[in-house]
Formats: structure tokens, sequence, C-alpha cells
């Protein structure tokens, strides 16, 4: 199995309630490492481009209002095959479709404001850490 990096995101819901250690502790529980972490807040410009895929669906502006509502976690998570392994651990966008046990069913309040983003493939993990993080800042 391969070590892989993801890119994770807690959100300003999580931040606002005081759960970042309980989600790390999911992160860590499952087997991946924190090996970056920085708490930020986001401007509309960040979240507009980090989301710009988005940028035609009919929830894009209340995307980005809720992601600079308030300060957010960007984190490097490594591990086996971590960009699936962040994804099982988060459980369904939705948090009315996501499994027992994950993040997004414990802890997730709607479709929006679902504690966490996780990169979707190897891919986009790899544009999404280089667009927070600087490789000094990850060790290796
Ligand atoms: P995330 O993994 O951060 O990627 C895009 C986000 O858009 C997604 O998680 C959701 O939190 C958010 N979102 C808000 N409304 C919707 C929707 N109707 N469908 C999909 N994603 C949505």
């Amino acid at each position: 199995m391969a070590i892989e990096r993801t890119f994770s995101i807690l959100k300003p819901d999580a931040t606002r309630r005081n759960l970042t250690g309980k989600i790390n502790a999911k992160f860590e529980d499952a087997g991946l490492s924190i090996v970056a972490q920085r708490r930020i807040q986001m401007t509309t410009a960040q979240a507009e481009s980090f989301y710009g895929v988005h940028r035609e669906r009919g929830f894009f502006r209340d995307l980005v209002t809720f992601m600079t509502s308030g300060p957010v976690v960007v984190q490097v998570l490594e591990g086996e095959n971590a960009v699936l392994a962040n994804r099982e651990i988060m459980g369904a966008t939705n948090p009315a479709n996501a499994a027992a046990g994950t993040i997004r069913k414990e802890f997730a309040e709607s479709i929006e404001a679902n504690s966490v983003h996780g990169s979707d493939s190897a891919e986009n993990a790899a544009i999404e850490i280089a667009y927070f993080f600087a490789g000094c800042d990850i060790p290796g």
C-alpha cells in the first residue's frame, strides 16, 4: 500500500464548537498522521479560488460566506492510501447520508456546515496542499 498525503480543512462550524481535538483524534485513531496544520481566517478571495470548481453551482456564494464566517484549520494528513482513508473517516458530504462513526455523522450540522473538507483525489490533494502550504512547512 502507498503512503500518501491528503489535504484537510476543519471548517468554521468545527472551530466554533471547539471540535478540532475530537476530529483530529478521529484521524489519528484511524492511522493518519497530521504532518502539517495551521489555523487561519480564510479570505473571500481564497475561498472563491479554492472552491472555484463549484463557481457555477447554486450553493457557491453561501459556501464562500460560510467558509469565511470564522477560523478554519488547514491540514496535511499522511498515511496509507490517505485520500481514500480520509474520505471514509469523514463520511458522506451530506451528514444525513453519512455512516455511523464518521466525522460528519457525529459532528456535522448540515450539508454546508459539514465540519470537514478532504481532497477527492491524489491529484487534487497535491494542488490543495500547495495552495495552503509551502514545502518547507511540511517536515519530511
Ligand atoms: P466540501 O468537501 O468542502 O466541498 C464542497 C462543499 O460544498 C461541500 O463539502 C459542502 O459542504 C458544500 N455544499 C453546500 N451545499 C452543497 C450541495 N447542495 N451539494 C454539495 N455540496 C454542498
